[in-house]
């Protein structure tokens, strides 16, 4: 009787061992019949009180390594079955599959309109230049024919550092102009884009920093109609073919005459429309012939060289072109209003 059980015991460990289950469906009917809940072992676990005292020592550890090697076995069909939907899915890769597409990151307007600005420019002949943030009062004002009693150098619209009031954060590129002409001599033809600062409340229509391009053209004859036609030219390209400019008179330290420049609306197209605030026009830069004293203070002859000047806001311009009713929008990073524009130009 003992050994009929015991017999019992060890073909279920022969069958264990020599089962070959190479389906899904087969490893899980495996362990159903050996791990499940109603196992095939658990009747012979009953049997223990059968087993006559002397070899129930012998019958318990028969049970467990009958056990385990279930256990065991169920472990290790598992991981083979896991191996194998690996390398059946190995085999089925279609290597010419298109790849995943990498995700474009998109330009920052400011930087979309200040490499438009350039571009166009670059096309007739300006080139690039680029200097310090950090500027002494000579660069930013001084040189420019800004008089030392001249509101812009005020402390309400300059930030100057700590103490020094000889060294601050410059209020414009002209700064770049001023560098240039002291260390080039011309024909000079350049454009200076860059990050400036006003000491500015900071509000929906201004902010305490700002990009501009200004742009310099110094050579012999240079007149006013070059200055208009360069402008006429930038503005076709930048807001369309059917693009006008207007000229009004202005001041400017450094530029005699000054001139502030209108483009006709290139939202409405004249017709009347809240960004050109039903005028037709929208104010984009200001410019000028550089003032003869400017080019005597960067060592430039005055009776042998004339040149123009010209300077606009990049935000300005980004916040027209694309509606943006809020300038600190510009400064905030916020992915949401970012994602909006593509890197087209
Ligand atoms: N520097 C002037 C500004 O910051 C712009 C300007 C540049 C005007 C050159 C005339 C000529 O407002």
């Amino acid at each position: 009787m003992a050994q009929e059980i015991f017999d019992k015991v060890n073909n279920l460990l022969g069958e264990i061992q020599a089962a070959t289950p190479d389906t899904p469906e087969q490893v899980e009917q495996f362990r159903i019949r050996f791990l499940g809940t109603k196992n095939v072992l658990k009747p012979l676990f009953g049997e223990f009180r059968n087993i006559p005292n002397e070899r129930k020592k012998e019958f318990g550890t028969a049970m467990n390594n009958l056990k385990e090697a279930a256990e065991k076995k169920y472990e290790a069909l598992k991981a083979q079955a896991e191996q194998a939907t690996e390398a059946a899915e190995a085999a089925n890769l279609d290597l010419s599959a298109p790849g995943e597409p990498i995700a474009l990151g998109g330009r920052h307007p400011v930087s979309i309109v200040m490499n438009r600005i350039v571009e166009i420019f670059s096309r007739i002949g300006f080139n690039v230049a680029q200097d310090r943030e950090i500027e002494d009062d000579w660069h930013n004002f001084t040189a420019l024919n800004t008089p030392e009693d001249h509101p812009a150098r005020d402390m309400q619209d300059t930030y100057y550092l700590r103490d020094d009031v000889e060294r601050l954060l410059r209020t414009h590129t002209s700064s770049v102009q001023v560098r240039t002409m002291t260390h080039q001599k011309p024909p000079i033809r350049s454009i200076f884009p860059g990050r400036v600062y006003r000491n500015e409340t900071i509000s929906a229509r201004a902010h305490c920093q700002f990009h501009q391009v200004e742009g310099l053209y110094i050579d012999e004859n240079v007149s006013f109609a070059d200055l208009k036609q360069t402008l006429d030219y930038f503005a076709k390209e930048m807001f369309g073919a059917q693009t006008k400019i207007r000229l009004r008179p202005s001041f400017f330290p450094f530029t005699e005459p000054s001139a502030e420049v209108d483009v006709s609306c290139f939202i409405c197209g004249g017709e009347g429309c809240n960004v050109c605030k039903y005028t037709s026009w929208v104010e984009i830069l200001g410019c000028g012939m550089v003032d003869p004293n400017v080019l005597e203070n960067c060592g430039i002859d005055p009776d042998k060289y004339t040149g123009f000047a010209f300077g606009m806001g990049v935000e300005r311009i980004a916040m027209l072109k694309y509606r943006i009713n809020d300038i600190r929008l510009l400064f905030e990073n916020d992915i949401r209003f970012l994602k909006q524009f593509d890197s087209a130009f």
